[in-house]
């Protein structure tokens, strides 16, 4: 077994028991949330994009907030590095309405947790991936390695110009020259803008994802706490 990164231990404080109770509890908010509603569509309209059944992977799934919107599943799997948010996502929203058969919960890192080649059809990810944890080349490497041919990944980044990261002098005055840059000066300059993958815009998800995946779309949507990219990719090769 693999230790844990930095960012897992991180998670794992973060998301205590006390978290994890809150975390549940505004789960039962849900209708009262549009970003919420939203999110849930979206996976809808994301399981409906394959012939049933499909095998999934949610990767930081929290509380299962999203569990009971999946459609068509044979097998779902839901990895978190916070036993709490585990323990909460034993009894997620809307349980009566998660049509999979088989729902397993893995305490886990994402970023050294090890499944089977081509075990998943769909990996999603809301909330979790350039916010908690750096969204970077070898987290796709990861994700190209599990999922099967022509499998999908759909998720969420934190967009560079969300409300949320504060807009400092140093991040204007970097926003405003790197249009101007080339080269390793831009690439350095926009990998601080980024805080090294803990925020992600369009650019950087299509640099990411190419060529391994096919981009079917990629917009922005705020959550509650954020600007993000949206993004469903298509596993193209190998
Ligand atoms: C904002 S919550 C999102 C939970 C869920 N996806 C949702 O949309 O409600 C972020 C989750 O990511 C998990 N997480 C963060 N870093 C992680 C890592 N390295 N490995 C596994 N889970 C992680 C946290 O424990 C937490 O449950």
């Amino acid at each position: 077994m693999s230790a844990d990164s930095p960012w897992a231990e991180r998670a794992a404080s973060l998301y205590d028991h006390a978290y994890a109770k809150r975390y549940r509890a505004h789960d039962e908010q849900f209708q009262a949330s549009a970003p919420c509603r939203e999110f849930a569509d979206w996976l809808g309209r994301v399981c409906a994009m394959f012939p049933p059944p499909i095998d999934v992977l949610d990767l930081g799934c929290g509380t299962g907030r999203y569990f009971w919107a999946l459609t068509g599943v044979r097998s779902l799997v839901g990895l978190d590095a916070s036993a709490a948010m585990l323990e909460e996502a034993r009894r997620p929203y809307n349980a009566d309405r998660i049509g999979a058969p088989s729902v397993s919960l893995v305490q886990g890192d994402l970023l050294t947790h090890r499944f089977e080649a081509a075990r998943f059809d769909l990996v999603y990810s809301v909330g979790v991936l350039a916010e908690h944890v750096p969204f970077d080349e070898p987290l796709v490497a990861r994700l190209v390695q599990w999922l099967k041919p022509g499998g999908r990944f759909a998720f969420t980044a934190v967009h560079p110009a969300s409300p949320s990261i504060p807009r400092t002098l140093g991040r204007r005055i970097g926003e405003g020259i790197v249009p101007a840059m080339r080269g390793r000066v831009r690439r350095g300059l926009r990998r601080r803008l980024l805080a090294g993958g803990l925020y992600a815009d369009e650019e950087r998800v299509r640099e990411l994802l190419r060529p391994r995946f096919a981009v079917e779309s990629l917009e922005r949507i705020e959550s509650e706490a954020h600007l993000h990219c949206l993004c469903v990719a298509r596993k193209v090769s190998g």
